[in-house]
């Protein structure tokens, strides 16, 4: 009597426990669901800031850096301006400068400021022709290429043009040769 009392009592719980892993089960699935969907809802604006620059055209503007009779032949000289591709918040940090040369009538080249090693600003030496890093002591020649390391490429260069009497150079976020 009391096997049977026991079997039947027995009998009684498994659908219980069956039920209640059931429920367990969905409360778990839900869990997984909520949580994914928060993970996803917080990890989407991180994802889109990550990938935003790949999407991005690159933006390149042609700046005025002076009229035409501001540069001398032969002379090298620096200009500043403000990189219309920063964004709003750069404030002082969006301007910038560039070596100028004028080698003709309307003929033009412009270097960019920054070393191709740590990208520290080079100074033009007039007296020896040559841009001087002050940092690593790299060493450039009047037309860019290194004289000494550790840079290990030349000055890059911007795009120069004559428009409307202006000297204008074509800016873009990193320059590249
Ligand atoms: S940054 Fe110019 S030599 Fe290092």
């Amino acid at each position: 009597m009391k096997n049977s009392n026991e079997n039947m009592a027995g009998q009684a719980g498994e659908p219980k426990k069956e039920k209640n892993s059931g429920r367990r089960r969905f409360l778990g699935l839900l869990g997984i669901a909520a949580g994914s969907l928060i993970t996803i809802a917080m990890g989407l604006p991180v994802i889109g800031y990550i990938l935003e620059p790949a999407f991005q055209k690159m933006q390149r503007q042609w700046v005025s850096v002076g009229p035409v009779s501001r540069f001398t032949a032969g002379d090298t000289v620096l200009v500043s301006f403000t990189d219309p591709s920063a964004t709003a918040w750069a404030g002082e940090t969006a301007k910038t400068g560039a070596w100028v040369r004028r080698v003709g009538d309307t003929d033009f080249i412009a270097f960019v400021l920054n070393c191709s090693h740590l990208g520290c600003p080079v100074r033009w030496e007039p007296s020896s022709k040559l841009f001087m890093c002050p940092c690593h002591g790299s060493v450039y020649y009047a037309d860019g290429t290194v004289a000494a390391g550790p840079a290990p490429f030349p000055l890059q260069r911007f795009q120069v043009r004559v428009s409307g009497g202006q000297v204008e150079l074509q800016t873009r976020p990193i320059p590249v040769a």
